[in-house]
């Protein structure tokens, strides 16, 4: 059969104001990617954190840099120590980091210098419901976001939660930036489809890379 993308580059498509998805951007360097999900995997596991309203939520969760997201009964926060191993996260992995300054250079955010990355692991009818990320204090830093694995429909809206909402698939490889104007917006994923992936088997993976720290 004729694939048209077999040998194709990259290609961007525009999301909102300041949102962009490069499609298909860490491709080539997935397998790398997936090792190094491994690494710190091994180091501060996936685990269903409950949120301060009692509920348990249906994605699988780790980070790695020098901050990590996470919760406890008076609401989210990011830490230096994970919660579940009392010790630092693992350090950000080298595909990790190159991969994501590439990427904010491609949508025009080169000054962006993450210092968290959210690892999240989705098992079919896993979801992350409408949400804003706004628990970084410099929200002139973008949004980082890489998907791996089984697609699933992610959900980008406006301001308000109520907004008319775009949906669009989110493959293997693909990467959303967003900052700016749509820092802000609403944005979630719908319940994962089961399927299996050669590289990611029953599971979709995202890397969210924020900057968490003020910078002066
Ligand atoms: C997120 O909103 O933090 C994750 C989005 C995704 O899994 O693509
Ligand atoms: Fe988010």
């Amino acid at each position: 059969m004729l694939d048209l993308f077999a040998d194709s580059d990259p290609w961007e498509e525009p999301l909102a104001p300041g949102a962009v998805i490069l499609r298909r951007f860490a491709l080539a360097r997935a397998e790398a990617l997936f090792q190094a999900i491994d690494a710190v995997a091994k180091i501060s596991p996936f685990r269903h954190m409950v949120t301060p309203g009692g509920y348990t939520m249906s994605v699988a969760m780790t980070n790695c840099g020098a901050l990590g997201w996470t919760t406890n009964e008076r609401g989210y926060l990011y830490s230096p120590i994970d919660p579940l191993t009392q010790h630092p996260w693992p350090a950000m992995p080298a595909a990790f980091s190159a991969l994501c300054h590439e990427a904010a250079v491609a949508a025009g955010y080169p000054h962006f210098q993450p210092d968290a990355c959210l690892v999240n692991r989705y098992a079919p009818g896993a979801k992350l419901s409408l949400h804003q990320d706004k628990d970084e204090p410099d929200l002139g830093a973008p949004i980082v976001s890489v998907s791996l694995g089984l697609p699933a429909v992610f959900q980008f809206g406006g301001l308000r939660r109520n907004d008319p909402l775009k949906r669009l698939m989110l493959e293997h490889g693909d990467v959303v930036v967003w900052g700016g104007e749509s820092r802000l917006f609403y944005h979630g994923i719908q319940p994962l489809k089961p399927g299996v992936h050669p590289l990611a088997g029953e599971y979709r993976y995202n890397l969210t890379f924020r900057q968490a720290s003020d910078s002066e």
